[in-house]
């Protein structure tokens, strides 16, 4: 009987675009999906965006657009990015949808109806110019221990200090400048000791692997806290019923998104939600970081207890993803983007090297820019595709595209490789690609030793139906390996599938065999992995450092109430604006977005990096009068330093719009 399965990654936030970290948990997923998939199990992959929350609603106001607007831009760049790693949801949902409202109010009256909703008045931080309630990491002021300046929230980045944000010295709030405010507030709280047995009873089931068991342990030494799940308004969320102007907390609705994705589904395929979540009949998994496991591990199952729900059968938890052996860095170019991936690289590299990394422990994983290109290259370039390319191209050019049959040996070296059948289904089943891939690469191997024993390049010379048999050997080979890559290569497989003219594999078909069998014409699976790409993409991660800068700066302009602080005239004559000459202009390599100016001044030359380069060409530039700001203090940027700034209008990019003085305006005359 095929197993039934729901499976979750957990829901990324609106707030942001997908990146190269992120990636680790969704290929992760996606890769045991597609495992279960191909194993004839009904297995379906949920998801959703995370939508809700204080930086949604701060973000989308600087923008000077709705938080609905936000989160329809960020579903379409999202989803974008995942399908062009192939990763591929049965439904992609939004936590800010009725299903999710109606569950999230279905379960908050619930567990209030058993009493573990229980009202406290608590004192936070309030912005009283912004009129909005301040989470921790909206405040920022001077560590009380160490007194370094500019520490965000309850902990301090310098000296590791952990305090209540209301020690900072000379706090401010980050939104509008100002000292915020203590005030008075009554928030909701869930009872989470209500159901400490529960809970208890739950990981004794193995709710969580074995090497995260011990920090759960470690929580329930500590005592399980009330949990406040309400927020004041103005909020980005759902209104808590029967309240005035209070919300739920984002964590709250985020995990019931689970369902709401899955509620939405199953009305679109004629399935009874109830029945398919609470039936018992499927098996439901979640897979997240170590970061997030206190929600999923008590939160989230105490919410399904409290409303009579079922709980999940498993958390499956993963580390974190490190760059180079480091924590993923803006400034190092390693902080990349899904899209910028993309644009220099195959998404097939990537979902191999993270399955060769990939186990069940809740380890940091590394992809190292070195090691992934030699192992691409190297395993799935130079031993597994090769085993298709040097063999494919000969069946089709020289041998009608005709497989023969299999001969003793054939089927030697393929008993080999179907003998490797269980332990490959066992390492994806228990999460351990790594084992699986190491696996396959080693049959790949065995394969190619086999292709250098019987050199069909030079049989083929005087025995085309020796060759045959070889080629068909070693294309029935190359058929079962496909088979074991398929759940992390999905792309390259269907190109085999194609080019072997076969229906789409399964594990089912790891032992039949294909004999006297038409071929298609080969296609190409995969090219090397040249080491300037990766240098590019690492170029271009850097770039979006410095340009995210001026588009956050270029924002304000754009907001309805302005979030300087005034500036006085004194303040304003400081800024020494003069008129200047651009001398000559030239492309930045490695900067795509930045040209290099060098601007006369009347005698004073002075070179400036400008992000202009998307809406100006270098050669229209030479010559024409801008306006400068001619003081502005050296920065120090990658390709050298910028001795001051061009003024200009416009939201960026191609948009930019240079601001130039009448005729008759010499360089180096100041702007009043
Ligand atoms: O940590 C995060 O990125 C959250 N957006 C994850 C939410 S998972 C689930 F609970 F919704
Ligand atoms: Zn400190």
């Amino acid at each position: 009987m095929p197993r039934k399965m729901l499976v979750t990654s957990a829901l990324p936030y609106a707030n942001g675009p997908i990146h190269i970290g992120h990636l680790v948990e969704y290929l992760q997923t996606d890769i045991w999906v597609r495992f279960q998939k191909a194993m004839g199990n009904d297995c379906r992959y949920f998801c959703a965006d995370d939508t809700h929350g204080t930086p949604i609603m701060i973000r989308a106001k600087s923008e000077g657009i709705t938080p609905e607007e936000l989160i329809g831009r960020m579903q379409e760049e999202h989803t974008r990015d995942f399908a062009g790693f192939g990763i591929e949801f049965d439904n992609f949902y939004t936590t800010h949808s009725d299903e999710n409202r109606q569950f999230s109010e279905m379960i908050y009256s619930r567990a209030k109806e058993k009493g573990s909703i229980v009202k406290k008045q608590i004192q936070q931080s309030y912005d009283e110019q912004e009129k909005m309630w301040l989470p921790d990491r909206y405040i920022k002021g001077t560590c009380p221990r160490c007194k370094s300046p500019d520490q965000y929230g309850d902990s301090c980045d310098s000296c590791g200090a952990h305090y209540q944000t209301t020690e900072l010295i000379d706090p401010v709030s980050t939104v509008s400048g100002n000292p915020p405010v203590l005030r008075e507030s009554t928030h909701h709280f869930f009872r989470l000791s209500d159901y400490e047995d529960a809970l208890k009873e739950l990981f004794s089931q193995g709710y969580v692997q074995d090497s995260v068991q011990n920090k759960l342990d470690e929580w329930f030494d500590a005592g399980l806290k009330d949990w406040d799940i309400s927020r004041d308004g103005p909020y980005f969320g759902f209104k808590i019923p029967g309240e005035e102007d209070k919300y739920f907390y984002v964590w709250v609705d985020a995990p019931i998104g689970y369902m709401a994705s899955i509620k939405n589904y199953c009305d679109k395929h004629g399935l009874d939600f109830d029945q398919v979540w609470n039936g018992g009949e499927y098996e439901i998994y979640h897979f997240i970081g170590k970061d997030i496991m206190y929600f999923h591990a008590l939160f989230w199952p105490a919410l399904l207890f409290s409303a009579n729900l079922r709980t999940p059968d498993k958390l499956f938890v993963h580390g974190f993803l490190t760059v180079n052996g480091q924590k993923m860095s803006k400034t190092k170019g390693t902080f990349i983007m899904a899209s910028t991936y993309l644009k220099h690289l195959d998404p097939q590299c990537l979902r191999y090297y993270y399955a060769s990394k990939l186990n069940a422990d809740v380890g940091d994983i590394d992809l190292s820019f070195e090691d992934f290109v030699n192992r691409v290259n190297s395993d799935l370039v130079g031993k597994l595709a090769n085993l298709a390319s040097r063999s494919g191209p000969m069946l089709t050019k020289k041998l009608d595209g005709m497989l023969g049959t299999l001969d003793a040996e054939g089927k030697a070296l393929l008993d080999e490789l179907t003998g490797a059948k269980q332990e490959i289904i066992e390492g994806y089943e228990s999460l351990n690609y790594a084992a699986a891939i190491r696996r396959i690469a080693a049959l790949a191997d065995v394969c190619n030793k086999y292709v250098e024993n019987h050199q069909p390049w030079t049989t083929i010379k005087t025995d085309a139906e020796g060759t045959r048999t070889t080629l068909t050997a070693i294309l029935n080979a190359v058929k079962v390996l496909t088979i074991y890559l398929k759940p992390v290569l999905p792309e390259f497989a269907a190109k085999i599938e194609q080019f072997l003219s076969i229906n789409p594999l399964t594990f089912a078909d790891v032992q039949s065999t294909l004999e006297n069998h038409k071929i298609n014409d080969f296609v190409r699976l995969i090219e090397r992995i040249e080491k300037e790409k990766v240098e590019a993409m690492v170029e271009e991660s850097k770039e979006q450092t410095l340009s995210q800068q001026t588009e956050e700066a270029e924002m304000q302009p754009k907001l309805a109430e302005p979030l300087e602080p005034e500036c006085t005239f004194e303040d304003f004559m400081k800024a020494d604006l003069r008129i200047a000459r651009v001398a000559a202009a030239s492309a930045v390599e490695g900067a795509d977005k930045l040209l290099q100016l060098e601007l006369d001044l009347g005698g004073i030359t002075k070179n400036v990096f400008a992000g202009i380069a998307k809406a100006y060409k270098p050669e229209d530039l030479v010559g024409r009068l801008v306006m400068c700001v001619a003081n502005l203090k050296p920065r120090k940027m990658r390709f050298g330093i910028s001795e001051g700034m061009v003024c200009a209008a416009g939201p960026g990019g191609e948009e930019i719009f240079l601001l130039s003085p009448d005729s008759g305006a010499q360089p180096g005359q100041r702007v009043h």
